[in-house]
């Protein structure tokens, strides 16, 4: 059997810091109400130069150093992202320029704040079929370019970054198992009318439009069923469990999830309070954070899972 494991993290912050009481200056809002309700303090935002394409480029250099590989051992590269550089090329391409590599296949895919748990499910089956040896999987997203920063409701909730894994075929787990849904019947829940200049937006403006209520509520029941069916996929309890690392939205989503679980919260990682919610990116900057920080560590037995405007979601069991 052929497995994919990972052989190298990394993540790119931008360097902009926007901590709640700054919003609170724009907005009618306040740090204690942001903090009360989603658990964000702060997040980070981007400037003109750090596109998707170079905060990924960044993270990837990272995960290329950890996993002590340089870019030329890379065969493909998956990226996924909401908020592209450009309509085309894709974002992996520039990627791959900025890498300076050439001639192997690059692809992004849109998948909202599930994009990472995706594009780990799609490069775990080319790896798996013998097809490809190593993959750069990249999530990245600028949110906070696509939000409308007179809107309370949704601008305390989003920031920036990038985070990358590098998977490798092994004979050993590595990527357990990846399970994906979807749900285009919930559209109106959570989406951007367009990316694209000259599209019709049906007079709303080009940016996240959010029912923050229903996305809530849609979270806690799809999340807890998918870490319920990987685990039953895999004949596990949840004791199996050493780290839930869940998509960074909102603490007491976070928090749902982890009593699912029953999962302790030292169990968790957390980051969502430092980063907001960074959509594709959330996941992998986590699971970098704690993979330095130590907390994590190799054969121990990780959880990801992520939930996306669609609705799409999803969940991977990992041994590191
Ligand atoms: N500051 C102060 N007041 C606010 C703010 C704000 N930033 N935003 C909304 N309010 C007000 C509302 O206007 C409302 O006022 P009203 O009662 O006078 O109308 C009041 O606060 C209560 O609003 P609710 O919507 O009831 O607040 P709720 O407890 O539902 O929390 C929140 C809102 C945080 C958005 C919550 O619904 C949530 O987290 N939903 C999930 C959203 C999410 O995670 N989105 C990320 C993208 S999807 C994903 O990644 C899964």
């Amino acid at each position: 059997m052929i497995y994919s494991r990972i052989v190298g993290t990394g993540s790119y912050l931008p360097k902009r810091v926007v901590t709640n009481d700054e919003l609170a200056q724009t907005v009618d809002t306040s740090d204690e109400w942001i903090v009360s309700r989603t658990g964000i303090r702060a997040r980070h935002m981007s400037n003109a130069e750090e596109t998707s394409s170079y905060m990924g480029y960044q993270a990837s250099l990272r995960a290329l150093e950890a996993a002590k590989l340089s870019a030329q051992d890379l065969n493909m590269i998956i990226v996924a992202t909401t908020t592209p550089d450009k309509g085309l090329p894709n974002t992996a391409c520039l990627l791959q320029e900025r890498l300076g590599i050439t001639d192997i296949p690059a692809f992004d895919i849109t998948v909202a704040c599930a994009g990472f748990v995706y594009a780990l499910s799609v490069a775990d089956q080319y790896i798996r079929t013998g097809m490809v040896k190593t993959i750069l999987v990249v999530g990245v997203d600028v949110l906070t370019a696509v939000t409308n920063w007179q809107d309370r409701n949704t601008c305390v909730l989003f920031g920036d970054g990038a985070g990358v894994v590098i998977l490798q075929a092994a004979d050993k787990p590595g990527i357990v198992s990846t399970h994906l849904h979807a749900d285009g019947r919930q559209k109106d829940s959570l989406y951007i009318p367009s990316l694209l200049p000259g599209q019709r937006c049906e007079d709303e403006l080009p940016y996240i439009h959010m029912e923050g209520k229903e996305v809530f509520k849609f979270a806690v029941k799809a999340l807890g069923q998918v870490v319920e069916e990987i685990l039953a996929a895999n004949g596990l309890n949840q004791d199996a469990i050493d780290w839930l690392i869940p998509h960074q939205a909102n603490l007491r989503i976070i928090t749902a999830t982890a009593e699912k679980l029953k999962l302790p919260m030292d169990k968790v990682v957390v980051t969502v309070d430092k980063h907001a919610n960074t959509s594709a990116a959330s996941v992998p900057l986590a699971l970098d954070e704690a993979v330095r920080d130590g907390r994590i560590k190799r054969g121990q037995t990780l959880l990801l899972e992520a939930i996306g405007g669609g609705f799409v979601w999803g969940a991977a069991l990992i041994i590191y």
